[in-house]
């Protein structure tokens, strides 16, 4: 049995997490409240995952998994992305991200309001070696929000190939099953599972 600690305090990232990872033979701990959340200061997801998982290393001495998620819509150039969580200021709401992306496409068309969320997932070690998994969705931005499952965007994107409905219309067992998050940690659990 392999304990990590997570760099998440989000009790839905760490519901995910435990619905994927619970199958391998692996504790996952929540990060000690004394340990203070990590500012999110690099140019890539993957640094800011590496930067959150690193802290939490030299904090508990254990392995630690951290991930970064971005949205990249592709009519803003890109936009949000690496800056999803502060898109609408430092400590906005998921609502206030969600309002001033929604303003930002307003007048455009539904072809062009493609957008694509990843996630990177680092799991570092106390001996310097360290994981790296990705997971990519792709969809596009509704025009108003819809559902009331989940979390941060998933009001407004909609996924390839799912009716129309946005990630917060799916279940929790429907969302993990195409997310993002979801794939980054099954590839990571096949990549634990080999260890
Ligand atoms: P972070 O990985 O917690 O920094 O997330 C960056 C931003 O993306 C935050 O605004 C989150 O609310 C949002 N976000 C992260 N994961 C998801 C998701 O699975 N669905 C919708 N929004 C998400």
């Amino acid at each position: 049995m392999t304990r990590f600690v997570l760099a998440t305090a989000n009790v839905h990232k760490a519901e995910e997490m435990r619905a994927v990872l619970g199958a391998l033979d692996v504790e996952l701990l929540a990060r000690p409240p004394e340990v203070p959340e990590v500012a999110e200061t690099e140019d890539t997801l993957e640094a800011n995952a590496a930067l959150k998982a690193r802290a939490l290393v030299a904090a508990t001495g254990l392995p630690a998994i951290a991930d970064d998620t971005g949205l990249f819509v592709a009519a803003l150039g890109g936009r949000p992305g690496v800056r999803s969580a502060r898109y609408a200021g430092e400590n906005a709401s998921d609502e206030q991200n969600v309002q001033k992306l929604l303003g930002e496409l307003v007048g455009v068309a539904d072809l062009e309001r493609q957008a694509q969320f990843r996630t990177v997932i680092v799991v570092a070690y106390p001996d310097g070696q360290s994981v790296t998994s990705l997971g990519i969705l792709d969809g596009y931005i509704a025009r108003n929000p819809r559902g009331i499952e989940g979390f941060g965007y998933d009001p407004v994107f909609v996924p390839e190939g799912r009716e129309g409905r946005t990630l917060a219309e799916l279940t929790p067992e429907e969302k993990n099953a195409l997310s993002h998050r979801g794939k980054a940690l099954r590839a990571l659990a096949v990549t634990l599972g080999r260890a």
